[in-house]
């Protein structure tokens, strides 16, 4: 059976565009396969924040992921840095990852950009990220377009690992989903992100808060497209309607653009309505969790003491390929 693993950054409120280019593949994928997904809180240390806000920035993505439908029965979902074997094996990692192929993430470079000074931490992002799919031998990685390149630094490591030390790691595949990157709406030609003030739509937004933020979504702006040429904002929003709305209404609203009797007014009005659909049973359930926090805690805790396990047991085979045996 194949076994996936993913990541989400407790940096904020989950948005639509990690609900659209994550969770919603990650629900999908525990029918039929084994899978892990991860609080990556070490990785949100390469960004600046308040340590006293962190456990509730975890606890808060933990409630929207369990909210969104991961079911803690099926699936493991814990907290990076309660497996610390994540980061002795990124140590492990960074001694056989090329710098030629780090010196090229566009992550990096974008998120550089945006801070006042850069940490090695921040440089060294996908080497972890490697570090947190080998650790379990994971061979599917759903992930949105954004993290493709990493995912190929992943596999990159694992080959050279294999080649240098003998076979140990597979290389694992990304998952996609159809809506693999969805923008920010009010500029379309920029990624949603956590992280940047004002340019998603949280889970969590308030059904008002959501209507305003479809009906100001930017459609035709700029040059003339070509016949036939959806322009990033229109494209957008039909990848947001692919994912919240059933295949009849997207399919309809296709036909409505490819007659050229499209009226952006309606698309945004039924976006908005299959949206708040989709989201008002999980903002239910995320209410309903939020008010056992114990037994989210226990679901952490249990899956990192099973996942420990796993992690010890691929540390020792590294560490006897390695050669770090002396006196043991
Ligand atoms: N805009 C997006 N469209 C589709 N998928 C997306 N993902 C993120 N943004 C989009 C996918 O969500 C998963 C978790 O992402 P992450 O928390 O590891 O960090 P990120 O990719 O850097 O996401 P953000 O929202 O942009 O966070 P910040 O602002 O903290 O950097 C990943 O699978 C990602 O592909």
């Amino acid at each position: 059976m194949s076994l996936v693993f993913s990541g989400i950054q407790p940096t904020g409120a989950i948005h639509v565009g990690n609900f659209a280019g994550a969770i919603s593949n990650w629900v999908r994928l525990q029918q039929e396969m084994d899978c892990i997904f991860c609080i990556v809180d070490y990785h949100s240390l390469t960004v600046a924040y308040e340590a006293s806000e962190m456990p509730r920035r975890v606890m808060d993505a933990a409630l929207d992921i369990l909210a969104c439908g991961i079911d803690p029965e099926r699936s493991r979902l814990f907290v990076q840095s309660h497996v610390p074997e994540h980061t002795e094996l990124a140590w492990v990692l960074s001694c056989v990852a090329p710098m030629g192929e780090l010196n090229r993430m566009t992550q990096f470079k974008e998120k550089s950009e945006r801070v006042d000074w850069v940490n090695l931490g921040l440089y060294a992002y996908p080497v972890l990220q490697a570090a947190d799919i080998l650790l379990y031998k994971a061979d599917v990685v759903p992930v949105g377009e954004d993290q493709v390149q990493h995912l190929e630094v992943t596999r990159e490591i694992a080959r050279r690992f294999n080649h240098q030390f003998g076979d140990t790691f597979p290389e694992p595949k990304p998952r996609l989903t159809r809506a693999a990157r969805i923008m920010t709406l009010s500029d379309p030609t920029r990624k949603m992100s956590k992280s940047i003030e004002g340019s998603a739509i949280m889970l969590t937004d308030s059904e008002e808060s959501i209507r305003k933020q479809i009906k100001r979504a930017v459609t035709d702006v700029g040059p003339p497209l070509e016949p036939g040429t959806m322009s990033p904002g229109v494209a957008n929003l039909y990848s947001l309607l692919e994912v919240f709305a059933p295949a009849e209404v997207y399919a309809r609203f296709k036909g409505d653009y490819e007659r050229g009797e499209l009226r952006y007014k309606d698309l945004k009005e039924s976006l908005t309505e299959e949206m708040l659909r989709v989201l008002a049973p999980i903002r239910e359930r995320r209410r309903e969790l939020a008010a056992r926090p114990g037994e989210v805690c226990r679901i952490l805790k249990e899956s990192a003491a099973d996942l420990r396990a796993r992690a010890r047991m691929t540390m020792g085979e590294v560490r006897e390929k390695l050669g770090l045996t002396a006196c043991q």
